[in-house]
C-alpha cells in the first residue's frame, strides 16, 4: 500500500481521544483527515436551524441528502460550512452535542453520510475517524483501529475538555452525557467491541504522544509505511 491510496480507519467511543489522535496520525503521515462525527453534527445543526423536528426521520434524512456541506480535510485546521456559513464552532456547542444522537440513529441519515464518507475513502490518502469506519464505511481499509480507554479515564478527559476540570463534580456532570450518548450510539454502530481484524489500542495508560506512536506503529506493521 502506498500513502497516496492508504486509508486508516479509526473508531472509538467519546473521550477515547480519537479525534486528536486521528488528526495527529494524519499530520504525521501527510494524509488528509475526515471527522465523520462533524458530519452528523452538521446535519443536526441544519435541522435545528430549519426548525425541523428531529423525530421526523423522513424529513431529517431528506435534509441530509440535500445538505451542501463543505468540509476541509486538513488535519491541522477544521473548516466546515453549510451553504457558505461557517459552522465549525456552532457544531461543538452543548445544544448540538445533546441532540446529535437523534440524528446519528436515523438510518436514512446514516445511508447518506456513509455514502459521502465512502467517496472520500475511495479517493484514499486519508485517516477517517468515527464509530462505524472500521466496520461499515471502510471495512477493507488496510489499517483499522479501535481506540478505547477505561470509562473513568474517558469521563475525566471529557470533563477536562468541557468543564476545564476533572474534579468529582465535573466528572459527575459529564457522566450522564457520555454514558447515555455512547449507549444511544451503540444501537446503530457497535464500536465498543473490535470487529474481526481490527487492532485495539487502549489509551487508558498512554499519553497522547504514546497513543499516536502506537497507531503509527500499527500503520507500519500493516503497510510497511513509516
Ligand atoms: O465524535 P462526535 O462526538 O463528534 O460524534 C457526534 C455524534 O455522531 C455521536 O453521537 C456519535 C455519532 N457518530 C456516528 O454515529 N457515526 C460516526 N461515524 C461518527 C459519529
Amino acid at each position: 500500500t502506498d500513502l497516496a491510496h492508504l486509508v486508516v480507519a479509526i473508531d472509538g467511543p467519546s473521550g477515547s481521544g480519537k479525534s486528536t489522535v486521528a488528526r495527529r496520525v494524519a499530520a504525521a503521515l501527510g494524509l488528509r483527515y475526515l471527522d465523520t462525527g462533524a458530519m452528523y453534527r452538521a446535519v443536526t445543526w441544519w435541522a435545528l436551524e430549519r426548525g425541523v423536528d428531529l423525530a421526523d426521520t423522513e424529513r431529517v434524512a431528506q435534509l441530509a441528502r440535500e445538505l451542501r456541506l463543505e468540509q476541509g480535510l486538513d488535519p491541522e485546521i477544521e473548516t466546515l460550512s453549510v451553504d457558505g456559513a461557517d459552522i465549525a464552532a456552532a457544531i461543538r456547542t452543548s445544544r448540538i452535542s445533546a441532540a446529535v444522537s437523534a440524528v446519528a440513529t436515523n438510518l436514512g441519515v446514516r445511508a447518506e453520510l456513509v455514502a459521502r464518507q465512502q467517496a472520500v475513502a475511495r479517493a484514499g490518502g486519508v485517516v477517517i475517524e468515527g464509530r462505524d469506519i472500521t466496520t461499515v464505511v471502510a471495512p477493507d481499509a488496510p489499517v483499522r483501529v479501535l481506540l478505547t480507554a477505561d470509562e473513568q479515564v474517558r469521563l475525566s478527559r471529557r470533563a477536562l475538555e468541557v468543564h476545564g476540570s476533572a474534579d468529582a463534580d465535573a466528572v459527575d456532570a459529564t457522566r450522564d452525557q457520555v454514558v447515555r450518548r455512547d449507549a444511544d450510539d451503540s444501537t446503530v454502530a457497535s464500536f465498543q467491541q473490535a470487529a474481526d481484524g481490527v487492532d485495539v489500542v487502549d489509551s487508558s495508560l498512554l499519553s497522547l504522544d504514546e497513543t499516536v506512536a502506537a497507531v503509527l506503529k500499527l500503520v507500519e506493521a500493516r503497510t510497511g509505511v513509516r
